[in-house]
């Protein structure tokens, strides 16, 4: 398997290591046996699993299991099996010192920083099929990106067996594919939502955003900008065919690539033609800046 060894410094993540107080684990065992003695103490166990290059959203997810759960452990590891584009997995920022401050500083319990052939001493040859959930959308044009995250998340729960676990609405279709694994397999944890945590100009907060020009930035922010005018405009009763083609023309003015732009319903993720009997939709955004993708989304009750 090619992609063993290329992105694992041991060497940097050994001195990133000594740095800080806070618990920090490379293997599988020492980990477990870790949570094993919690779990004899009584202690409940909540997860935030993530790839790093760590931001305010990441840390609002820390804060929701430091406030639910007596332990608190977060994963870092930039799993390659999720990534449809090499380019993307090789360009994605890798800031570990930083990272594992942070959670330090927020009072995070353990971290997880496994290298590649830890997690994967071998390809996995496990397929999942999420049916219609993961047609659409970023599993429609990122192929086997949820396959990937399927078996990392499946890994880490196993792994970590916790009592809570946390994920952003910012992958909001990851979420809800997450939660149909946990139904499906049986995992016996509670899934936690948090909210989209964003620049003060309404930003996204992403990883990728670090790769980013500040001129980029501003561009960025016309698919939050597009995301309000379609809570607007489905608020006031038109039609999301109508809705697209407003959004589509506000990207015209911008240097972005949209990819999609989709009003959904939320349970389903299903495309929603008629918004009369919708109840809560979500708008979700996907689009090019620098050559850099970004994905962004609004949850919207409609009561008409
Ligand atoms: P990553 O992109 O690092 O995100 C880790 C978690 O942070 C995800 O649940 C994501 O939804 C959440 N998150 C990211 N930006 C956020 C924001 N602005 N506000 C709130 N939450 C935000 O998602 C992944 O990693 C991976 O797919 C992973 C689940 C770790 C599996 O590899």
């Amino acid at each position: 398997m090619p992609f063993f060894h290329i992105f694992y410094d041991e060497k940097l993540t050994f001195a990133a290591i000594q740095n800080v107080l806070m618990e920090v684990f490379k293997e599988i065992f020492p980990l477990k046996s870790y949570l094993k003695e919690g779990r004899k103490s009584g202690m409940s166990i909540g997860l935030v699993p993530t790839m790093g290059a760590l931001h305010q959203g990441h840390l609002a997810l820390i804060d929701e299991s430091l406030k639910e759960a007596d332990l608190t452990v977060a994963t870092i590891f930039v799993n390659p099996t999720q990534f449809n584009n090499a380019d993307d997995l090789e360009k994605y920022p890798r800031t570990l010192e930083a990272d594992l401050k942070m959670l330090e500083q927020r009072g995070c319990h353990a971290v997880f920083v496994p290298s590649v052939e830890q997690m994967y001493p071998n390809l996995p040859e496990l397929q999942f099929n999420f049916g219609k959930l993961e047609s659409v959308m970023e599993g429609a044009f990122r192929p086997g990106h949820f396959n990937g995250v399927g078996v990392v998340v499946s890994k880490l729960f196993n792994i970590v067996q916790p009592d809570y676990a946390y994920f952003g609405q910012k992958d909001l279709q990851q979420y809800m594919i997450v939660n149909r694994l946990v139904d499906d397999l049986s995992f016996g944890l509670q899934l936690r939502r948090v909210p989209i945590y964003r620049e003060d100009d309404g930003l996204a907060m992403s990883s990728r955003n670090r790769r980013l020009s500040e001129d980029g930035k501003k561009q960025a922010l016309a698919l939050y900008k597009s995301l309000q005018l379609a809570e607007t405009m489905l608020k006031a009763g038109d039609s999301p065919a109508d809705v697209q083609v407003a959004v589509e023309k506000l990207f015209d003015s911008h240097e972005v690539k949209i990819e999609y732009i989709e009003i959904v319903g939320l349970d389903t993720l299903e495309p929603v033609k008629n918004i009369s009997d919708a109840g809560t939709v979500a708008v979700c955004v996907a689009g090019y800046v620098e050559d850099v993708r970004l994905i962004d989304n609004v949850i919207i009750k409609l009561d008409f």
